[in-house]
């Protein structure tokens, strides 16, 4: 299951309610930058790296090799969930994600500060220079946490280096590696118990016949190989990236499931070609309650974005899509989608690989009728008025995929199954059937 577009897909109910079904869920790329939201019997759970599985008491998760970890703020998390009475026994990490240490968050928020109006408006967590000690091959990986001498070693020799970055290139005191060591030990000693072959053990999971679900964070679009880069994040969120940040192969995949939210949003910088600033962009953000679970940041809200939506369809293979948040469009007179782009006084329904060519991307809209009632209450097509329904068939025939699930709010039950999105036939099979319609509930 992956994000389809910027991230904050409402990902984090649709792999709850997919969860029900796994009895392995994994985790595979991203780090605290990554924010769940939950909402179970009216108690809402906020996950940054452990699966939302966790909040089913047999299911396995997973934190994969292709994550970065911070062990703060997973600790954090863990005593959270403990104070909840939600054991996290099942929880395994791998022994090769990365770690994520004070300089990495240092240098992420003093390089964002430097870049000025350059900068990519990370999070701040420390995600892309942990990914980048990892691709220059001087990180640190869970592995070598658990080894007091080893990490004694890489630490004090990391330091010694970082040092000299936060000293000359942002002017920052240098940290003390005794007094990291001494921190980094005893997270260690609380993660010990979690540090395993992860590749292994999903492998095994794989054997038995269990059903694993691995859980994307961020989106399609803030993939560092294929989204809109620089502005992305530093792993790869495509449903690719399941199989390098897990350790499987392809071929154990059966399917993929896209989320999209029914209009577009985007936290931090880059371009997006069908924001709204103000009026109805302002009233979207205000009932979807578009503020970021890690950062608390305004969300920037538009209209849906065909062109992105059907990349993220081919860039992934979509089998089917999950979209959520339709009840946020329910006041509206008029509802528009972006069809294809004016680049430059052509045609264009293809996102374009050069950022420049997609700074000067205009939306070409189709304008809907809206509902202008309210949909949180429908649990069945039949339900939905009329020109949702429309809506939701104009999208699928758009990007040409089937609609398995729509969500209309935060609430476990306030959905609606259109077709099992595990179990039901595949894309490929489904090809003169791409529309929804309500006698296939
Ligand atoms: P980073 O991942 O903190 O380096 O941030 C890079 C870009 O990805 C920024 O534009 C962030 O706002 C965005 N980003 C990172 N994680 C998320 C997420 O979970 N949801 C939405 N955007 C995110």
């Amino acid at each position: 299951m992956i994000g389809a577009q910027w991230g904050d897909e409402g990902k984090g109910k649709i792999t709850d309610l997919l969860s029900k079904s796994a009895d392995v869920v994994v985790r595979y790329q991203g780090g605290v930058n990554a924010g769940h939201t939950v909402v179970v019997q009216g108690q809402t759970f906020k996950l940054h790296l452990i699966p939302s599985g966790i909040l089913y008491p047999e299911t396995d998760c997973i934190i994969g090799a292709g994550t970065v970890i911070d062990p703060k703020e997973l600790i954090a998390e863990l005593d959270r969930l403990e104070a909840l009475n939600i054991s996290a026994s099942r929880l395994m990490i791998s022994e090769s994600a990365h770690v994520t240490m004070p300089y990495h968050r240092l240098i992420d928020q003093a390089s964002e500060e430097r870049r000025g109006n350059r900068k990519i408006g990370t999070t701040r967590r420390g995600i892309g220079p942990t990914y980048a000690d990892k691709s220059e091959r001087t990180g640190i990986r869970m592995t070598n946490l658990m080894s007091s001498e080893t990490l004694q070693e890489q630490l004090n020799w990391a330091i010694e280096q970082k040092n000299v970055v936060l000293d000359k290139l942002y002017d920052l005191p240098p940290l003390d590696p005794k007094q990291v060591i001494e921190e980094y030990r005893a997270y260690a000693e609380r993660l010990a118990p979690h540090v395993t072959d992860t590749s292994l053990r999903i492998y095994e999971a794989f054997r038995a016949k269990r059903n694993i679900l691995f859980e994307g964070a961020q989106g399609t679009l803030l993939d560092l190989d294929h989204g809109t880069y620089p502005y992305v994040t530093s792993s790869n969120p495509v449903a690719g990236g399941a199989c390098i940040g897990s350790g499987v192969g392809p071929t154990m995949i059966d399917r993929v499931i896209g989320v999209a939210k029914a209009y577009t949003t985007r936290v931090g910088e880059g371009p997006f070609p069908t924001e709204l600033k103000g009026g109805v962009g302002a009233e979207l953000c205000d009932r979807g309650a578009e503020f970021g679970t890690t950062t608390g940041r305004q969300r920037r809200c538009g209209w849906f974005d065909g062109v992105i939506g059907r990349y993220a369809v081919r860039i992934n293979g979509l089998d089917c899509l999950a979209i959520t948040k339709l009840d946020v469009l329910d006041s509206l007179d008029e509802i528009k989608v972006c069809v294809a782009y004016d680049l430059d006084g052509q045609k264009c329904h293809d996102l374009p690989g050069d950022s420049s060519q997609f700074a000067r991307c205009t939306p070409i809209y189709e304008t809907l009728p809206g509902w202008k009632q309210s949909t949180d209450h429908c649990r069945s097509l039949e339900d939905l008025p009329q020109q949702a329904l429309d809506y939701l068939k104009f999208l699928a025939d758009l990007m040409e995929v089937p609609i398995a699930i729509v969500s209309l709010g935060a609430s476990r039950d306030q959905t609606i199954i259109v077709e099992d999105p595990i179990h039901g036939p595949k894309r490929a099979l489904l090809t003169d059937k791409l529309s929804i319609e309500p006698a296939r509930t």
